[in-house]
């Protein structure tokens, strides 16, 4: 059985960034599924499509044509119809949009295989919010990466500036609590930690205290 790490978690709480440090120490293969949501939206509104409209967006997500790939400096590429996807992908807005979609049962299920074509060897370390809940439910092991509110606006809102996106800090902190809460209440795989996840507070840690603490566990279970 090819082994998955899974990372679920809220947004801000670092998972994407202890992801994909994760996958390279590893040598893993990543999934973003944040990004797969993220894309549909974001399609949609290209298209015109209207987001609540459950049919079209959910043939969208069923036959979106995306690649996920590794430029030349080694940073992940994510291409929507041929073109890169840059920063406009991770802006509030279309995390928020992102959330409306990922709340549409068919959505979901339309993007189920599409994450679980992702295991391949040697291993996948998959980021989300249901990894361990509902895409990987074996997986060998599950991360719930958690942080306060205050700490996870703080976070987004200088990896926001750094990728040159304006931001507000106060309106950062109204919308990740108002996606929690879309993303915790929705009935098809709301946000919580599998059974058997290890919940890690990463309020006070920084990212390699949190790296090197799921490499800890990993080694413990014999993955790496
Ligand atoms: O992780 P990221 O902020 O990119 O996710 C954007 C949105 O996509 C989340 O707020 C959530 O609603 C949705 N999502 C999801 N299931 C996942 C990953 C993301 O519902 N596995």
């Amino acid at each position: 059985m090819i082994p998955v790490i899974t990372l679920d978690g809220p947004g801000g709480s670092g998972k994407g960034t202890i992801a994909r440090l994760l996958a390279d120490r590893l040598g893993w293969h990543l999934l973003d599924s944040g990004a797969l949501y993220r894309l549909t939206a974001l399609a949609a509104r290209r298209a015109g499509i209207d987001p609540e409209d459950e049919a079209r967006v959910t043939e969208l997500a069923r036959t979106l044509p995306v690649a996920f790939e590794v430029g030349e400096d080694g940073t992940p590429r994510i291409l929507l119809d041929g073109r890169e996807v840059g920063s406009e992908l991770r802006t509030e807005q279309c995390g928020a949009d992102a959330s409306r979609v990922a709340a549409m049962p068919a959505v979901r299920e339309a993007l189920l295989e599409r994450q679980r074509a992702f295991r391949q060897p040697p291993g996948l370390v998959a980021d989300g919010r249901d990894m361990g809940t509902v895409v990987f439910p074996d997986a060998p092991l599950k991360i719930f990466l958690t942080a306060s509110l205050e700490e996870r606006a703080r976070r987004r809102y200088n990896q926001l500036k750094e990728q040159g996106v304006s931001a507000n800090i106060h309106s950062l902190l109204q919308e990740l609590a108002d996606r929690d809460e879309r993303d915790a209440n929705r009935k098809v795989a709301p946000l919580r930690p599998a059974a058997d996840a290890i919940v890690l507070d990463s309020t006070e840690l920084g990212i390699d205290e949190v790296l090197q603490r799921i490499l800890d566990l990993a080694r413990e279970r014999e993955l790496a």
